[in-house]
């Protein structure tokens, strides 16, 4: 597997050579920027600002960004769909939206010049994934209002290489123009790749006799040990890349290939902040994530509540840059099951300990009666017998690891559903 070295000081971006103290600076001026940008041009911050007593001229260091309201998924759903634009929708260049799973979907803008810096903070993402320009870029992610596709390509084509915009779907055919047009670098969720690989073993090919290299994965939780399994299957470095479409889109964070050791926050656009997620109160490096854009110009988003847990951590690679941990889940996602609380990570993480058992699998929960009951189903490797004893195992396993009693059936292979995209793990079958 390779990856070549590490980009010379000179292939970096100004921002990625800086030092904290001078990121600090580029951060505190352009913070002041975007909080006085959203209080003039949008009336919901105004409103919010001063309903809270504050003013953007409070703001004369980073910390004092903890005393600003917070914003959430609810203030964009209310301001549906053009409300929180702080420029006229003129000069708006694109629109992107994700599906809400309910009523509205969330609508978020861009201007030219924030098109142009997402480019910038996606080609350094890919970069650091161990991209070179001259690389042939598959693009998987899904094109269109999700901002994954279109997101990625750009940054491809930014960063200098040839761009093949394939989406998602159509599982044969990726894995014909793989083979045929032998592309470097491949950018899709983990859980698509999965389908990609078992479609590769499917049709008689040996994975890692693909010409993949780098693989940038993300839009969803994946563990270590989904890594370990990736890169042994398919023979690439399994990078994870962060981002949302709030704050921007994919680009907001991105692991470095040479460390693989977390995600490096581009801070110099994104300001990051770890909130207590039943308080607010700012926690020191652990909880929720918050963020701040720093120079977004058709939708200033001061203090955006992701609900994604992690914990920021000092930079490695690229040293002046945050890093923030791989994701354990949303907590929209976080299952409490008999009062312990649980992510599907963490049933990934332990399922692939299991011999036989594959990275196929969902959670659901029922109520049968009073108390709720936790469902693993997960797919069997092509060719494996012993699944009661493989059940029996993760079973164990969930009991020791996470405290809780959970129930484990082991399909066929190719039972259960296989997304295109981003992967819904847990399904909740409750009345209320
Ligand atoms: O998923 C943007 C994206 C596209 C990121 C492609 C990476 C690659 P949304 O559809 O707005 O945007 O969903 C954002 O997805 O709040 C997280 O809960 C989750 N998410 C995104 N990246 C990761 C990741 C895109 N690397 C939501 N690890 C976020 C875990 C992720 N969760």
């Amino acid at each position: 597997m390779r990856y070549g070295p590490p980009p010379a000081p000179g292939e970096l971006d100004p921002a990625e050579r800086m030092s904290v103290d001078e990121l600090r600076a580029l951060q505190l001026d352009r913070l002041r920027w975007s909080v006085r940008h959203a209080y003039e041009n949008v009336p919901r911050y105004r409103e919010k600002f001063d309903r809270h007593g504050v003013h953007p001229d409070d703001l004369k260091e980073p910390g004092d960004l903890a005393a600003f309201p917070f914003t959430t998924k609810q203030d964009l759903r209310e301001s549906y769909p053009f409300g929180m634009f702080a420029v006229p929708r003129e000069r708006v260049a694109r629109i992107h939206a994700s599906s809400g799973t309910t009523g509205k979907p969330t609508v978020v803008g861009y201007t030219q010049a924030d098109l142009d810096v997402w480019a910038e903070v996606m080609a350094r993402s890919i970069r650091a994934a161990g991209g070179r320009p001259g690389d042939l870029v598959h693009v998987a992610y899904g094109y269109g209002l999700f901002t994954g596709g279109l997101g990625a390509h750009y940054g491809a084509e930014r960063l200098g290489c040839t761009v093949v915009p394939v989406s998602g779907g159509m599982t044969p055919r990726q894995v014909q123009l793989i083979t045929d047009f032998r592309p470097r670098v491949i950018m899709v969720t983990p859980s698509y790749l999965l389908a990609l690989l078992d479609e590769f073993e499917a049709q008689g090919l040996d994975p890692r006799a693909s010409s993949l290299e780098i693989g940038v994965f993300g839009a969803e939780p994946w563990t270590e040990e989904m890594r370990k399994e990736i890169e042994e299957r398919f023979g690439l470095h399994a990078v994870d890349i962060y981002g949302l479409s709030e704050v921007m889109g994919p680009g907001v964070a991105q692991e470095c290939v040479e460390s693989k050791d977390g995600l490096h926050v581009w801070e110099d656009h994104f300001y990051p902040e770890t909130v207590d997620p039943f308080t607010g109160q700012v926690t020191d490096g652990a909880g929720e994530l918050v963020f701040t854009s720093l120079t977004k110009q058709a939708l200033p988003i001061i203090r955006y509540r992701t609900r994604d847990l992690t914990r920021l951590l000092p930079g490695t690679a690229r040293p002046a840059f945050r890093r923030m941990e791989k994701v354990t889940g949303r907590t929209d996602d976080m299952i409490i099951l008999r009062g312990v609380n649980l992510f599907p990570t963490q049933i990934e993480e332990l399922i692939l300990r299991v011999p036989g058992l594959s990275p196929h699998f969902q959670v659901e929960l029922t109520r049968p009666a009073r108390l709720d009951v936790l469902t693993v189903r997960v797919e069997a490797r092509p060719g494996f017998e012993a699944r009661d004893q493989a059940a029996e195992t993760l079973r164990r396993a969930v009991k020791d690891h996470v405290g809780v009693s959970v129930e484990v059936a082991v399909t066929d292979p190719e039972t259960l559903e296989r997304s295109m995209g981003k992967l819904k793990r847990l399904i909740d079958k409750r009345d209320n």
